[in-house]
């Protein structure tokens, strides 16, 4: 009898990885158990984080990635197709974060509820011969559904999103939150960190240097000619000839058509993408805990530019954006870089809000 009751806990307990907590059944009709009750095992002290577009070919290498995080303790993966087998696989890796996955709009809310940080690559990349603007139409309205849910069920949650247009669905999501009367300015970062990923790989080949051992802030945006890398503050100091910097600031600028062309038809950058997003994850986490000196770039509201919104370096603390730092000083080529990334960032950006106010 006892034997038998062990075993209905050990189910319980394996199944509370695989569903979402609202599955208010019994194990078993003699059993006292609920799932509902069950908490899998090795769940660490940490926070609560959700993927959004967690099926997707950034979604789960990234799910991978932070299942392995030490500072997450609960790990919810959403999307529309796919969830299931995704975190029933995710869900063997023996750390401590505890798996759930959900499907669909219905269980939108419950994968919502209780989050710290919400990681959205949902929607669809980019093929070759499209920029990142055609993608507006179909991931604007994801992001705006997305984002009425966060309003509503984690509000002071971190958001980092990912879906592209970023220079168009950061402006998106703060008109939705604003809307909402839930808007927190410091919570919503647009990612730019694989533009520093690649600035960082690039700029290290060229030097002969370990790319761990160089920083490139990149400012701007996340588009064409809006990524504007500052190769005049890089780290460790360091100039460049005319030519050099032509070619990087393209390169940098670029990086993105680089990998459509080279997977020719088979979607955008994934895997980087994924490494990248898990990075500044991770300095988000790291800054909710209170660590001090968490610094790097992201896509945020900003008074850095006359734009309502820019990318630059910025420190990351409990609530998000604590500070944001000026662009230091620019050389001719990166004033000259400047003011097009502007021109073309106004643009975007207002295409963004007039999808919400429309
Ligand atoms: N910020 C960046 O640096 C960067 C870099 C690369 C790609 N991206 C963007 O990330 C996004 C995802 O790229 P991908 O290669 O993973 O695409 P993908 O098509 O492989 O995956 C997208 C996932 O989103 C899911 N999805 C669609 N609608 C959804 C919804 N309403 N709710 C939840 N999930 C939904 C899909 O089912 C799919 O699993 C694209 O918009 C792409 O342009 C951004």
């Amino acid at each position: 009898m006892q034997q038998g009751a062990d075993v209905h806990q050990r189910i319980a307990r394996i199944a509370a990885h695989l569903n979402p907590p609202t599955n208010h059944f019994r194990v078993d009709g003699s059993s006292s158990l609920w799932r509902v009750d069950c908490r899998a095992k090795g769940g660490s002290p940490g926070f609560k984080v959700a993927i959004f577009g967690a099926a997707g070919g950034i979604g789960q290498p990234l799910a991978l990635l932070m299942k392995m995080n030490p500072l997450v303790s609960v790990l919810h993966l959403y999307d529309v197709v796919n969830t299931p087998g995704v975190t029933a696989d995710i869900s063997h890796m023996d750390t401590g974060a505890v798996v759930r996955g959900f499907l669909g709009q219905q269980q939108l809310e419950d994968a919502l509820t209780g989050m710290d940080l919400v990681i959205i690559p949902a929607g669809v990349p980019r093929k070759p011969g499209m920029t990142r603007d055609d993608l507006f139409n179909i991931n604007a309205g994801i992001v705006k559904t997305l984002c009425e849910g966060i309003a509503k069920c984690c509000p002071k949650a971190i958001v980092n999103l990912i879906s592209n247009p970023v220079n168009s669905t950061v402006p998106i999501a703060a008109e939705v939150f604003k809307k909402a009367g839930t808007y927190d300015p410091r919570r919503l970062l647009g990612v730019t960190m694989l533009d520093v990923v690649r600035a960082n790989t690039f700029v290290a080949e060229v030097l002969g240097l370990d790319p761990r051992e160089v920083n490139v802030p990149v400012v701007g945006g996340h588009a064409g000619v809006t990524i504007l890398p500052l190769l005049s503050q890089v780290k460790p100091p360091c100039s460049f000839t005319q030519e050099e910097t032509e070619y990087l600031t393209s390169r940098i600028q670029n990086g993105g058509t680089e990998v459509v062309e080279a997977k020719a038809g088979a979607g955008s950058a994934t895997l980087s993408m994924a490494y990248a997003a898990v990075k500044f994850a991770d300095a988000s986490l790291r800054g909710l805990r209170g660590d001090a000196g968490v610094i790097e770039c992201a896509f945020v509201s900003s008074q850095v530019t006359e734009l309502p919104f820019f990318a630059s370096r910025v420190r990351l603390g409990r609530n998000g954006v604590e500070e944001i730092y000026p662009l230091g000083p620019l050389n001719e080529y990166e004033r000259v870089g400047l003011e097009k990334a502007k021109k073309e960032l106004a643009g975007s950006i207002d295409k963004g809000v007039a999808f919400i106010r429309k």
